[in-house]
């Protein structure tokens, strides 16, 4: 696997793969991967002739310095990781290959990113939609690889390969989960021994909420039996609990069967924030 850390390489590598008729896939990562990211190089293998992976921890996307200053970070780690599943290319940019102008940059998506997330953390999607904008230009790739764990960042990019016209193919994979239930992120390594039991809380009450919906009671009621059990843990501070249209992000007040939905958690477990979803499509 080859390391790159600036633009005249990616430049270059582009040219290659053009002249040869290679596709490149991308996956876009803050690093401390697992095996959750490990399994979108998987895809992009499998699917493309190039794989990039990149690994940049994007302080434009945080609305809290503690949040950036503790995410966790390994780079070192990560090229282990990439080099087993055969990773081509890792490309680690400094900050100021990705923000030379040192100016901010607004793009609006308007009410998708002040829903959920963004009500809780504000300018994050900015954040993010700046950066993956930053990191599709440079990179160039044929198809870009996104987890379904962050799903309101997945609509998020979506709408701007729209907007920004970008030749690129959004591809979403689903969600790696612990045998727990609990979804893999890289925050799961800063959970506390003592909360880890509890962690597998969140995807019990996803489950259950899908469990109700299907049943088709109301959404009022699924809310409240979904989180009764994960609210009377104290280490747990729910932020939010939403069953959403899949395409507006609107939260929907009845139970619509034919309507593709999705059942949205944000809660901390002590210090840290967890997020998780189920689609029913
Ligand atoms: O999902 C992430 O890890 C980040 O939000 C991303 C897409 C790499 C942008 O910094």
């Amino acid at each position: 696997m080859i390391r790159i850390e600036n633009r005249q390489e990616l430049n270059n590598l582009k040219k290659e793969a053009i002249i040869s008729g290679k596709k490149i896939g991308f996956v876009p990562t803050m690093g401390s991967l697992h095996k959750g990211h490990l399994s979108l190089i998987e895809r992009s293998k499998a699917e493309n002739d190039i794989t990039i992976c990149s690994v940049y921890v994007n302080p434009t996307q945080f609305n809290d310095s503690k949040d950036f200053n503790r995410y966790p970070r390994d780079v070192e780690n990560d090229i282990k990781l990439l080099k087993t599943v055969g990773c081509d290319y890792v490309f680690t940019p400094s900050d100021s290959e990705m923000y030379p102008e040192k100016m901010s940059l607004n793009i609006s998506f308007g009410h998708l990113e002040t829903v959920m997330e963004g009500k809780f953390r504000p300018g994050h999607f900015n954040g993010v939609g700046v950066v993956v904008a930053k990191l599709f230009n440079l990179v160039k790739a044929d198809r870009a690889y996104f987890g379904q764990k962050d799903l309101q960042q997945t609509v998020i990019i979506k709408k701007l390969i729209e907007t920004l016209s970008f030749d690129i193919q959004l591809v979403i994979c689903d969600t790696l989960r612990e045998e727990s239930g609990l979804a893999m992120s890289s925050r799961n390594a800063l959970l506390a021994d003592t909360d880890r039991v509890f962690a597998p809380m969140v995807f019990q009450s996803l489950t259950k909420a899908k469990e109700l919906y299907l049943k088709g009671e109301n959404i009022k009621t699924i809310i409240e039996k979904s989180t009764a059990e994960l609210l009377a843990v104290n280490r747990f501070k729910l932020e939010y609990f939403e069953i959403v249209d899949l395409n507006t992000l609107n939260s929907i007040e009845n139970n619509l069967n034919n309507t593709p939905i999705a059942i949205c958690i944000a809660c901390f477990l002590g210090e840290i924030r967890l997020i998780d979803n189920l689609v029913l499509s």
